[in-house]
């Protein structure tokens, strides 16, 4: 699939729930909200449906997102079933950590919660849950890490899961998770001193650390002059301390971060500039599918398609690969963030 500017769309960003079990300010609206209903949900059958025929289009990569992809009822058997589907090749997951230390199955052997009805996993008895995505064919895991102080964890995420979260990214490591990437959104005012902490805690574990610009998402008044830190500002802090970061204009993962090299050391940064970086959009190969059934070509554009709706009124797969198509068709060049963009849905419930 390719758009009009040139986009060849190999990536789909997959959310499966609207639901998390944290509140970050940056992602989640101030008053209290509505989870979606349940049958306004995809079903996991129909979620497989929909990738199925996006890899017949031409997509390889999933990243399984939401909300928290992890608090979905046995998202364990969902994953299971991804690496049967021809033409995918590449499955990550994007997790605030809270639940991948988690026993996917008790000690002793019988299903816990986060695995029910899945008969068909394989999941050992005393498995976590990031050993057993791994052992489900899931490549890559984005873990969210935003500060190393509990209080100002707690502050942002609006629940006190810190040591839930290093747990599992402990785990992650042990499930030899062959790509771990810690994500953490700059906020000035909140964890600009956290930038050096969070460099040196990646590097001990020999992670890939990445720096994301606040977006507009979620609330209009969810970036101002006051809490927005742009990427240069960050690696300027950085580079006051380790000394020059060396671009890695090669090094691509499927996201749209620029990655640098440590000087004095062999450890990889990225910095994902939404708002400062004018070049951001180029290379963009992505759509995103919301657990409501809506395609969107864009995160920060209005556009987004109900191909549910479709699905349930009993399209065939001619009719759903020609949706996508359409949908491609009608990809934006760039994001809206730099218009004066006020978002009409909440992050979580687009899949970030
Ligand atoms: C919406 S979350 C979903 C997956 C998972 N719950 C997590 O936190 O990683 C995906 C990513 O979007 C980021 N995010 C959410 N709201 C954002 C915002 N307003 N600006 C920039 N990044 C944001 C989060 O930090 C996270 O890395
Ligand atoms: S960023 Fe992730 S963890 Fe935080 S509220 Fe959004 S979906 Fe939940």
């Amino acid at each position: 699939m390719e758009d009009r500017y040139g986009h060849r769309i190999s990536y789909l960003r997959v959310s499966i729930t609207d639901r998390c079990n944290e509140r970050c300010t940056y992602c989640m609206p101030h008053e209290l909200q509505e989870w979606l209903a349940r049958e306004d949900v995809l079903t996991y059958e129909e979620t497989l449906r929909l990738i199925r025929i996006a890899a017949e289009l031409g997509v390889s990569k999933l990243r399984i997102t939401g909300g928290e992809p992890l608090t979905r009822r046995d998202v364990l058997g969902f994953v299971q079933r991804l690496p049967a589907i021809p033409g995918i090749n590449d499955i990550g997951i994007s997790t605030n950590g809270t639940l991948l230390a988690r026993w996917s199955r008790r000690p002793g052997g019988d299903a816990g919660s986060t695995l029910q009805g899945a008969s068909h996993s394989e999941a050992a008895p005393e498995e976590t849950m990031a050993a057993a995505l791994r052992a489900a064919g899931v490549n890559s895991v984005n873990i969210s890490l935003d500060t190393l102080d509990r209080q100002a964890y707690a502050q942002t995420t609006g629940r006190d899961f810190l040591p839930q979260v290093l747990d599992g990214i402990d785990a992650a490591i042990a499930a030899q998770i062959p790509l771990i990437k810690l994500n953490c959104v700059l906020m000035r005012g909140r964890n600009e001193d956290q930038l050096i902490p969070l460099v040196e805690f990646a590097a001990k574990r020999n992670l890939i650390l990445r720096f994301i610009e606040l977006m507009p998402v979620s609330h209009s008044d969810v970036l101002d002059e006051n809490n927005f830190l742009p990427i240069a500002e960050a690696r300027r802090n950085i580079e006051a301390h380790f000394g020059t970061l060396i671009p890695e204009p090669t090094f691509r993962t499927n996201g749209p971060s620029t990655y640098y090299k440590v000087g004095c050391r062999d450890q990889r940064l990225g910095f994902i500039g939404a708002m400062t970086n004018l070049h951001f959009c180029e290379s963009c190969n992505k759509l995103r599918l919301t657990c409501d059934g809506k395609l969107r070509p864009c995160l920060g554009s209005y556009l987004e398609f109900d191909i549910m709706k479709v699905l349930r009124a009993g399209a065939s797969d001619a009719e759903l690969r020609q949706f996508f198509l359409d949908v491609v068709e009608r990809k934006p060049e760039q994001h809206d963030f730099r218009e004066n963009y006020q978002p009409g849905r909440m992050m979580v419930a687009i899949g970030g």
